[in-house]
């Protein structure tokens, strides 16, 4: 099993991370860090430790990270992913888990110190911590086994502006330092491939465990909705789930490594993922982009964790 840390800003999409990830069983959970992103740090924290309760996975640590992006004001999700970030599907009593003392990029610095080549970390989230980690520990790259992280598009429009997706535009200059901090294997799966992978009403109806299937439906209403005002079609895109999907299968996605940066001096275009798919500017490539994914493979693979 490969050590994971999964960094998420939970987010209704985040949890069905959380749940593909812990479900799945094959991925030794070291941690799971939150951040400032859909919702507040505190709220996002607090969702986490929601979600791994009603999958009976209050064993797995929670700690909380960033409060707010590197050097702008944070930017919350609430039409997107409802006001409490779960789309209301679980309510008050809170949960009695509650994260664990410390810092996430402390944390994560630790763990990959002490399992040197072994870590893979599955950012679902702005990059702060990630950034805040790399600031603190420059060397850390040379210790990483891989990095995934969902954000970013790089063949077609944004979902927050018409250029950038949440992720890169909530704190581009996490995403920035990211992109050029060394990190060998840094996968990137961006709207490009997660467009293609739709849970609709049917998929969800397959869900065998009725407190799930009622949790998973009930929190992607108003996501759908959402989807469906944008998008015109009646279903949500697993974003972050696909994320945890390519450290589960990589053979999920065809990847290629091109040089990508990332806007954060525009007035338009702020946060917007620039790919240099020409090798125009001759420079190193520094990620292994998203291009092709088999969505119909990874659909079974979601319903069928969530069912196992
Ligand atoms: C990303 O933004 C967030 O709203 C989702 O949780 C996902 O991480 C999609 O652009
Ligand atoms: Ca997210």
């Amino acid at each position: 099993n490969s050590r994971i840390i999964l960094d998420v800003d939970t987010g209704i999409d985040d949890a069905l991370a959380i749940i593909l990830a812990v479900k799945s069983r094959k991925l030794d959970m070291l941690g799971i860090t939150t951040v400032c992103g859909n919702v507040s740090l505190q709220q996002a924290t607090e969702n986490t430790c929601k979600v791994l309760e009603l999958i009976d996975a209050a064993d797995v640590p929670v700690i909380a990270g960033a409060a707010s992006p590197l050097i702008r004001k944070s930017h919350y999700e609430h039409r997107v992913h409802g006001q409490d970030g779960l789309g209301g599907a679980l309510p008050e009593p809170p949960v009695s888990m509650q994260a664990q003392e410390g810092f996430a990029p402390d944390f994560i610095i630790e763990q990959v110190m002490k399992y040197p080549g072994e870590v893979t970390l599955i950012m679902t989230a702005p990059l702060t911590n990630l950034a805040l980690a790399l600031m603190k520990c420059p060397e850390l790259p040379r210790y990483l086994k891989e990095v995934i992280f969902m954000g970013g598009v790089v063949r077609g429009h944004g979902n927050v502006t018409p250029t950038a997706e949440y992720n890169t535009f909530a704190d581009p200059e996490a995403a920035r330092m990211v992109l050029h901090a060394g990190i060998d294997q840094l996968t990137q799966v961006g709207l490009d491939v997660t467009r293609q992978t739709l849970l609709n009403d049917a998929a969800i109806a397959k869900l065998t465990d009725s407190t799930l299937r009622s949790y998973v439906a009930k929190s992607t209403e108003i996501y759908i909705n959402r989807y469906e005002q944008m998008n015109g079609v009646r279903a949500c895109a697993l974003h972050d789930p696909l994320a945890v999907g390519v450290a589960l299968n990589p053979e999920l996605v065809g990847r290629r490594k091109y040089y990508v940066d990332v806007e954060t001096a525009s007035r338009l275009c702020d946060g917007q993922m620039v790919c240099d798919i020409q090798n125009r500017l001759g420079q190193e490539p520094n990620l292994l982009v998203c291009e092709t994914v088999d969505a119909d493979r990874f659909l079974e693979m979601f319903i069928g964790v969530l069912n196992s």
